[in-house]
């Protein structure tokens, strides 16, 4: 969808439908709903005191303007209670919009104002990057193989701001927020594609064509690579994969920041989790596709990070592998080494994301890192503690931990505090080598952050666990449709712009 910013009156724009919105409680609208009210010859104020328009967020109200307007529609949407609006609730209603008007054969192209910065009192620039955003994520359809190919909502949205003084924050937010948008967009394609479509080269050619559209460095290390320099446990789980690993890197690296210490992003790429030997049941093992959704929202947010030009270097590193069962795979008892000379004992194949991120979070000590942050779809058992409602932080520095939680506070990509006890690691000492690569059944989840920090090489370091939040079995939320949810690309970008 094409979004603009105009200045002018959205009661002279001609469209097919024009968006204006109602807090909860209020019965003489003013604004921009006041002067369409007026031209209505007061039709809004009416659908009020009838009680047929309350107000209330994620409800929607349409009327027709009967010749009194250019726009033959107007979309009147519920915003809430004003003093709890924020920007979360400006992304749903702008999605909740885009779905109403997605159920009207006849709109193409419409026109809206910004909801929150009138009597919500939000940060035009905000409150306009919060519009884009929840739009354009309300828009998304998923790749899909069918013949016929489902029909699409609304493909224009004008913003109208009224105030000339405001025009250029507005359209910087809404420029930002297309950004970022588009790159949750391409995190949940990549996430959406079947494993026969996207495998680890796949995965990393996507990369690539992105990197050269943005202006991102790109690289990858192939097998060959990996095992000159050492990475034996990241390979040991490619080992049953007809496909090759790759170990993809992206590097952000603003003029004058060549010599700045990074922030470094990690990803858990599994392009497919069969389990290796360590099988898992065939039932919802087809949903395994998604086991590199760490690594999407790695590759999204640096792709909104270039475009963003964000004034700070970063890294990205997408560890790429599928983990399939097979007359090479590795094996429960199999000792590994890996680039850093750490040695683990292998329980369950099936654990394996820890794996891949113990090389990839030892292949970038070499960075220097100001921070690292690894996301991964680790765990079952993050799910059972906290649902689909956050991703688990479990971080070994307090700034970068309080970094990540303010981020998480700003975008409502919710994070919540883990523990990372010492005991956590008894639990998974191993009997031939360092450690291993499971607890059993107990401490699932904050056995697996140990094992990953065992492999950390002293620099500030966090992980994310987001194996509830990456995909969604039904829609969440009008700008979370049901799928793939592209969880992380918006609080990654929030942190690459404020951490220091
Ligand atoms: N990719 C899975 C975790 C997962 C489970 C993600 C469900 C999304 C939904 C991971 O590789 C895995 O299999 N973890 C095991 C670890 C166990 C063998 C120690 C788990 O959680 O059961
Ligand atoms: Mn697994
Ligand atoms: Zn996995």
């Amino acid at each position: 969808m094409q979004l603009s910013v105009v200045q002018g009156n959205l009661a002279q724009i001609a469209a097919d439908c024009i968006v204006v919105n109602l807090f909860e409680g209020v019965s003489e609208p003013g604004g921009a709903t006041g002067a369409i009210d007026q031209a209505l010859s007061g039709a809004i104020r009416t659908l009020i005191a009838m009680g047929d328009c309350t107000g209330k967020a994620g409800t929607t109200t349409l009327l027709y303007s009967n010749g009194k307007l250019p726009s033959a529609r107007v979309l009147i949407v519920g915003l809430g209670k004003a003093e709890k609006f924020d920007l979360k609730a400006a992304r749903k209603a702008a999605a909740t919009v885009y779905k109403a008007l997605s159920k009207l054969k006849g709109v193409k192209r419409y026109a809206t104002i910004v909801h929150g910065a009138g009597i919500a009192g939000l940060d035009g620039q905000q409150a306009a990057q919060a519009l884009a955003e929840g739009s354009l994520l309300a828009a998304y359809q998923a790749p899909n193989y069918k013949r016929e190919q489902p029909e699409s909502g609304p493909d224009e949205c004008v913003v109208v701001e009224f105030d000339a003084a405001k025009v250029a924050a507005i359209t910087t937010g809404v420029q930002n927020g297309q950004i970022i948008a588009e790159a949750v967009c391409h995190a949940r394609d990549y996430v959406s594609e079947p494993p026969n479509v996207l495998y680890p080269v796949v995965f990393a050619q996507r990369a690539r064509q992105m990197a050269e559209q943005v202006g991102l460095k790109f690289s990858v290390l192939g097998e060959t690579e990996m095992r000159t320099l050492g990475m034996g446990i990241l390979l040991a789980v490619s080992l049953g994969s007809e496909r090759e690993a790759q170990l993809v890197i992206l590097e952000h690296t603003p003029p004058g920041t060549e010599d700045q210490p990074p922030l470094v992003l990690v990803g858990k790429g599994i392009t497919f989790d069969t389990g290796g030997i360590s099988l898992k049941p065939w039932d919802g093992m087809w949903l395994m596709k998604d086991d590199m959704g760490g690594a999407a929202a790695v590759i999204g947010a640096l792709e909104a990070i270039a475009r963003l030009k964000v004034p700070r270097r970063v890294i990205g590193v997408a560890a790429c592998v599928e983990n399939m069962p097979d007359g090479k795979s590795f094996r429960p008892g199999d000792i590994l080494t890996g680039i850093t000379g750490k040695t683990c004992e292998i329980l369950s194949t099936d654990a394996e994301g820890r794996l891949v991120l113990a090389d990839a979070l030892g292949y970038v000590a070499r960075y220097q890192p100001a921070a690292v942050v690894d996301l991964a779809t680790l765990t079952g058992a993050i799910g059972v503690a906290l649902g689909k409602e956050a991703a688990g932080l479990f971080a070994n520095n307090d700034r970068l931990q309080n970094a990540l939680l303010r981020s998480a506070e700003r975008t409502a990509e919710r994070l919540w505090p883990m523990p990372m006890y010492d005991e956590y690691l008894e639990v998974i000492k191993g009997e031939m080598a360092e450690v291993k690569n499971s607890g059993g059944r107990d401490n699932g989840v904050a056995t697996s952050a140990k094992f990953i920090e065992h492999f950390t090489e002293g620099y500030p370091w966090a992980h994310l666990d987001i194996a509830s939040m990456v995909w969604t079995s039904s829609e969440k939320d009008p700008s979370a449709p049901k799928g793939a949810t592209g969880y992380g690309v918006r609080l990654l970008v929030d942190l690459a712009q404020t951490f220091g």
